[in-house]
C-alpha cells in the first residue's frame, strides 16, 4: 500500500526571514480554514441529503451561525463529578479510594436558546462531561461504563486501520490526557469496549497541579466519538499552586472550546469525502465554536481578576484567541501563567493566545480597567463569547504573583539518545490526503520507540508536510528546546537536514512542562522528555483526530532499566 503513495512536495515561496515566515503561514493557515469550511459543509450537506433523501423531503444544510442571536445564552459549566463512595486501592488493597462511575450516553443539549436540542454522546448529563475537582498524591478510581446506543450516528471509515467492517461500530476506551497513570489504566487505543462493558481505571495523580482533560481513544473512531461530545475536564491541585493565592472559586472557570459543524436543525454534522467508500476527511472545521458546550455565551464578570482554564478540544482547529472591546479592534493584554503539565515559571503577558488541538493555556484575565464594558473573545473571523463587566466597586484580594513555579531547564547533555521522526502526510493522484504517518511508519509495525523508564530522550521532529500537527506524548511531560527551519527541497529529494538560519526558542507560553507540541511546517521541533512513571506500551500522535485516525499515531514502549538488552 506504501509505494503507491508519494510524499507532498514542499514547494513553497520561502523566506529566511522567520517571523514573515510565520506569520505567513498563520495566514495561510487561517485562509485554507476558511475554504476548506466552504466544501466541508458542501460534502455534508450531500450526506445528510443522501441519508435522509428516501424518508425525509427536508433539505438539511449547514446552518448560517450568524443568523443566531448573539450572547443569550449564560456560559454553563460542567457539573463537578461525585464519586460513589470508596473501593480498594488495586496498589494496596488495604487502602480505599475515591470511586466515580462514569457512563458514556446518548444526551441532548441546547448549544442555543434558537436551536432545537442538539443530540451528542456524553459522559454525563451534558457536554463537556463532570469536571473532576482532584488534588495531587491522591489516587482514585474511575469505572468508564460504555452505555451507547450499538449504532454509530457519525459516519466510520472502515478503510481505515482498526475501523474496519468487522469491527464492532460502537466502541469506547477512555484515555486521561496528561495522566502519568499505568498503562492498564491510560486507554491503549486497542482496549476499547463495547456498549453495556465498563473499564475500571486507576490514576495515581502523582503530578503538579494542571488542567487535564479525559477523552475517547477508540482506535479509527477516535475523531467521531470526540466530536460526537466525549470528552470533559479533569483538574489537579497542590499546594504550591494554592499557595500563590490566585483566583479562585467563583473567579476561576473552564473555558473548553471546540468547534462543530451544526445543521439548521441544530444536530452534528461529520463531513465526508466525496468517495462513500472511504468518507474520511483529513481535517473537520466547524461555523460553530461552542464554549463549554455554547455557542456564543456570555458571562457575567465583577471587574477583577478571573482565572480562566483553556483548552482547545477541537478536533482539528487551532485558535488564535483574542479579547477586544466590543466595537474596538485592539486587542487586550491578558496573562498565562500556565500551560498543559502545570504553572509557568513567571506569567506571559500576551494579546494572542494560539493553542492547537489537545492543549491548555492557565490564564488570568484582569477585568478591572472595563467597568461597565462587554469584552469579546474571538479567533481569527470567529466571534466566541462575550464578558460583561459589572460597574461596582469590588475588593479584590487574589494575586497575580511575579514568579510562579520553577520549571528547572533540562540540560540536553542529560539526554542518552535523540530520535529524528517525521511527521508524513501521503496525497492520491489527485492530490488530496489519503493518510498521515509517523516516521513512515503505520500503526501495526513492531514498535521502535523504546526509551528506558528513568532516561531522558530528545525527539527531533521533522515536518516536511503544509501543516502544524500537535504532537502528544502520552504518560511523560517534556520541555520544548526549539525549532529550526530546514531548506525543504534539499531534504525532499535527498533526505539532507540543511539548517536555514538560527534555531528559535520555544516562545515564552511554551516554556513550563507540555505534553502536546505545536510541530510548525518545514521546521525541526526539538523537545526533550524525561520517560518517568510506569514501564509498559503507550502511544504518540497527532492530536488532529482526523490525522490519528488515519495513522498518524504509533505506540512506544518504556522499558525498565534491568530489562535492556
Ligand atoms: Cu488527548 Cu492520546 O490524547
Ligand atoms: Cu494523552
Ligand atoms: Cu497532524
Amino acid at each position: 500500500m506504501a509505494e503507491t503513495h508519494s510524499v507532498v512536495p514542499c514547494l513553497v515561496m520561502w523566506s529566511n526571514d522567520l517571523r514573515k515566515r510565520k506569520s505567513l503561514i498563520t495566514r495561510r493557515r487561517f485562509l485554507r480554514d476558511s475554504t476548506f469550511l466552504a466544501t466541508t459543509i458542501a460534502a455534508g450537506s450531500k450526506q445528510l441529503l443522501g441519508a435522509r433523501s428516501h424518508s425525509e423531503p427536508t433539505m438539511a444544510v449547514a446552518l448560517d451561525v450568524d443568523t443566531l442571536a448573539k450572547f443569550v445564552d449564560p456560559l454553563p459549566l460542567p457539573a463537578i463529578a461525585k464519586p460513589q463512595g470508596r473501593k480498594p486501592s488495586p496498589a494496596d488493597p488495604k487502602l480505599s479510594l475515591p470511586f466515580y462511575r462514569i457512563q458514556a450516553h446518548t444526551t441532548k443539549n441546547k448549544v442555543h436558546r434558537d436551536l432545537p436540542a442538539t443530540l451528542f454522546w456524553s459522559f454525563g448529563s451534558s457536554v463537556p462531561g463532570p469536571t473532576f475537582e482532584t488534588r495531587a498524591g491522591e489516587p482514585l478510581l474511575v469505572e468508564w461504563s460504555n452505555s451507547l446506543p450499538s449504532a454509530h450516528f457519525l459516519p466510520i471509515d472502515h478503510t481505515i486501520h482498526g475501523a474496519e467492517a468487522d469491527k464492532p461500530a460502537v466502541r469506547t476506551v477512555v484515555h486521561m490526557h496528561g495522566a502519568k497513570t499505568g498503562p492498564e489504566s491510560d486507554g491503549y487505543p486497542e482496549d476499547w469496549i463495547v456498549p453495556g462493558k465498563s473499564s475500571l481505571y486507576y490514576y495515581p495523580n502523582q503530578q503538579d497541579a494542571t488542567m487535564l482533560w479525559y477523552h475517547d481513544h477508540a482506535l479509527g473512531i477516535n475523531r467521531l466519538n470526540i466530536y460526537a461530545g466525549l470528552l470533559g475536564a479533569f483538574f489537579i491541585r497542590d499546594a504550591a499552586e494554592e499557595a500563590l493565592n490566585l483566583p479562585r472559586a467563583e473567579y476561576e472557570l473552564p473555558l473548553i472550546l471546540f468547534d462543530r459543524l451544526l445543521t439548521h436543525q441544530g444536530q452534528l454534522l461529520y463531513p465526508i469525502s466525496p468517495d462513500p467508500q472511504s468518507p474520511w476527511v483529513p481535517e473537520v472545521f466547524g461555523n460553530a465554536i461552542l464554549v463549554n458546550g455554547k455557542l456564543f455565551p456570555y458571562l457575567e464578570v465583577e471587574p477583577r481578576k478571573y482565572r480562566f482554564r483553556v483548552l482547545n478540544g477541537s478536533n482539528a482547529r487551532i485558535f488564535h484567541s483574542v479579547l477586544t472591546h466590543e466595537n474596538a479592534a485592539e486587542n487586550l493584554p491578558f496573562h498565562q501563567i500556565g500551560t498543559d503539565q502545570g504553572l509557568l515559571p513567571a506569567p506571559v503577558l500576551l494579546t494572542r493566545l494560539d493553542l492547537a488541538p489537545g492543549e491548555r493555556a492557565d490564564l488570568v484575565v484582569d477585568f478591572q480597567e472595563h467597568r461597565g464594558a462587554q469584552l469579546i473573545l474571538k479567533s481569527d473571523a470567529f466571534v466566541v463569547m462575550q464578558f460583561r463587566v459589572s460597574s461596582g466597586k469590588v475588593n479584590d484580594t487574589s494575586s497575580l504573583p511575579s514568579t510562579l513555579r520553577s520549571v528547572p531547564k533540562i540540560p540536553q547533555s542529560q539526554a542518552v539518545q535523540t530520535r529524528l521522526l517525521t511527521l508524513d502526510e501521503y496525497v492520491n493522484k489527485a492530490g488530496n490526503s489519503v493518510m498521515l504517518l509517523l516516521n513512515a511508519t503505520h500503526w501495526k509495525a513492531p514498535i521502535t520507540e523504546k526509551p528506558v523508564l528513568g532516561s531522558t530522550e530528545i525527539w527531533s521532529l521533522i515536518n516536511p508536510t503544509n501543516d502544524t500537527h500537535p504532537i502528544h506524548l502520552h504518560l511523560v511531560r517534556f520541555q520544548i528546546l526549539d525549532r529550526q527551519a530546514y531548506e525543504p527541497w534539499l531534504y525532499q529529494t535527498k533526505r539532507q537536514l540543511h539548517f536555514l538560519g538560527e534555531p528559535e526558542p520555544p516562545d515564552p507560553n511554551e516554556t513550563g512542562w507540555k505534553d502536546t507540541v505545536q510541530a510548525h511546517s518545514r521546521m525541526v521541533t526539538r523537545i526533550i522528555v524525561p520517560f518517568e512513571g510506569f514501564p509498559g506500551r503507550y502511544v504518540w500522535h497527532c492530536h488532529i483526530l482526523e490525522h490519528e485516525d488515519n495513522e498518524m499515531m504509533r505506540p512506544f514502549e518504556v522499558v525498565p532499566a534491568n530489562r535492556v538488552p
